[in-house]
């Protein structure tokens, strides 16, 4: 993005495929097993090779809300943190908001606890898990400008969204100069 971006600095969108991304960390939308699937979970995977998998055994699983983090073997990225994003419940919207923002903050804290500087999210739970990608975009938005306002958000450089299908791309075109003005 150049200079006519609407955002600030410390923000990027990129289009395209996360496992490309020479970031210090990449945050992988996974599910409570962190031993793979479909979506962005299975192009980590793939394109990191079989010892991310051997990685992830080792951890437990993950809870829904949470984040666990690992080497990124053959991927260009130094990282991968595994985030376990919220089933979209058309019931009860306000409990999926809270754990995809909590997605969102485990994420970064677990960013600045290893010291990384950049970090690209997937769009979390806005694929298989159903998370309507304008409500998911603002969470994330929102949760990742409050965090970059603290203390611990001075020690991040860069927090780029990534965004796989067209849905989602327009979503974050909205919606963060709303939240990141230049
Ligand atoms: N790079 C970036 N984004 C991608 C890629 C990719 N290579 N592939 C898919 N996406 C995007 C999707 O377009 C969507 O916006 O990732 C976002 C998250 O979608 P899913 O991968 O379906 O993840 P989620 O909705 O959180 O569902 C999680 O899917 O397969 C699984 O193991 C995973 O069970 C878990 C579930």
């Amino acid at each position: 993005n150049g200079a006519s971006s609407a955002y600030n600095d410390r923000i990027g969108l990129f289009h395209g495929d996360i496992t490309t991304l020479s970031v210090d960390a990449i945050v992988n939308a996974a599910n409570t097993s962190l031993l793979g699937g479909g979506g962005v979970d299975g192009a980590i995977h793939r394109a990191a090779g079989p010892k991310l998998r051997d990685e992830c055994r080792t951890l437990g699983g993950c809870s829904t809300g949470s984040s666990k983090i690992t080497d990124a073997y053959e991927l260009p990225c130094r990282k991968v943190i595994h985030t376990v994003g919220p089933v979209y419940n058309h019931t009860n919207p306000a409990k999926s908001e809270a754990a995809l923002r909590s997605c969102y903050r485990s994420s970064l804290d677990l960013a600045v606890q290893n010291e990384l500087k950049t970090i690209a999210f997937s769009a979390i739970s806005t694929g298989v898990y159903g998370y309507p990608s304008d409500g998911a975009a603002h969470i994330a938005c929102d949760t990742v400008r409050k965090f970059m306002n603290s203390d611990d958000g001075q020690k991040l450089d860069k927090v780029v969204f990534v965004t796989f299908e067209s849905k989602d791309l327009r979503a974050y075109m909205e919606i963060i100069p709303r939240h990141f003005p230049p």
